[in-house]
């Protein structure tokens, strides 16, 4: 009688796969795997390369805050207001950019807004789906608090490009500093409450869904804005 064949060693990916299936997979791990190539075409956008590069106009800076505090004013109030249990247990009102976004507007406003008319159009576009998803299945705004959460850890960098090419002091880089020195404290409380917060396997998926299509949105905000950079 011929020996049974030996089972098949599970591999590490195979482990991933089942456990993903599973919900057992940090939500946070999830969300930053499966957007990694998402994040490195928003930062090629040009607007970024410009940014980084010391190139970017004043007045497209502020477009850039302007288009944002029209996502943020949308997404902060529906997500301070939800009440699925997840976002309640995630949300925190010190998350709220708009108030920083309005503030670095003030201060900044009179030297002139560029907004091209398609970053235009994707910032309307992305408040309406806010909306939508916040009447619809709420519990996907939390993909979307991810990507511009996330993005304060690069935004500490980028704010030191910004001050130095435009020559800005506090006022005017709120947005872009939020949590001071403490970003990266931040970060940890915001990733821990995400991976401990009550989500069922669909609604991970769903949010990791709604990660990536944030990318899209924002990154198609961000080519609108590089128009001629
Ligand atoms: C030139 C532009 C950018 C630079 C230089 C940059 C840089 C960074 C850096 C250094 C990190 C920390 C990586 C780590 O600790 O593993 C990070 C994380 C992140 N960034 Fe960006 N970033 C840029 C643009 C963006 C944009 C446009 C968005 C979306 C609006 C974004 C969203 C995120 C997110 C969600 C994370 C968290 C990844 C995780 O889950 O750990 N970034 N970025």
């Amino acid at each position: 009688m011929s020996p049974m064949p030996p089972s098949p060693t599970p591999t590490s990916a195979d482990l991933h796969a089942d456990s993903a299936k599973e919900g057992t997979v940090p939500i946070m791990d999830r969300l930053k795997a499966e957007t990694r190539s998402a994040h490195e075409a928003a930062e090629a956008i040009p607007f970024n390369a410009a940014l980084v590069a010391g190139r970017l106009p004043l007045a497209r800076y502020v477009g850039q805050l302007a288009t944002y505090a029209m996502v943020h004013t949308e997404l902060d109030a529906r997500l301070a207001h939800a009440t699925h249990p997840a976002i309640r247990a995630v949300w925190r009102d010190d998350l709220a950019k708009a108030p920083l976004l309005e503030r670095d507007l003030a201060a900044l406003g009179q030297h002139g807004v560029s907004v091209p008319a398609p970053a235009m159009a994707a910032a309307h576009e992305f408040a309406g789906r806010v909306r939508s998803v916040a009447a619809d299945r709420p519990v996907d705004l939390l993909g979307y608090l991810y990507v511009l959460e996330g993005s304060t850890l690069g935004a500490a960098i980028l704010r030191q490009h910004l001050q130095r090419a435009l020559g800005l002091g506090d006022e005017g880089l709120h947005y872009y500093s939020p949590y001071g020195n403490a970003v990266m404290a931040h970060w940890k409380a915001f990733r821990q409450r995400m991976n401990e917060a009550p989500l069922a396997p669909a609604e991970q998926d769903s949010i990791v869904t709604s990660a990536v299509e944030a990318f899209d949105r924002i990154g198609a905000i961000l080519r609108g804005l590089s128009d001629g950079l």
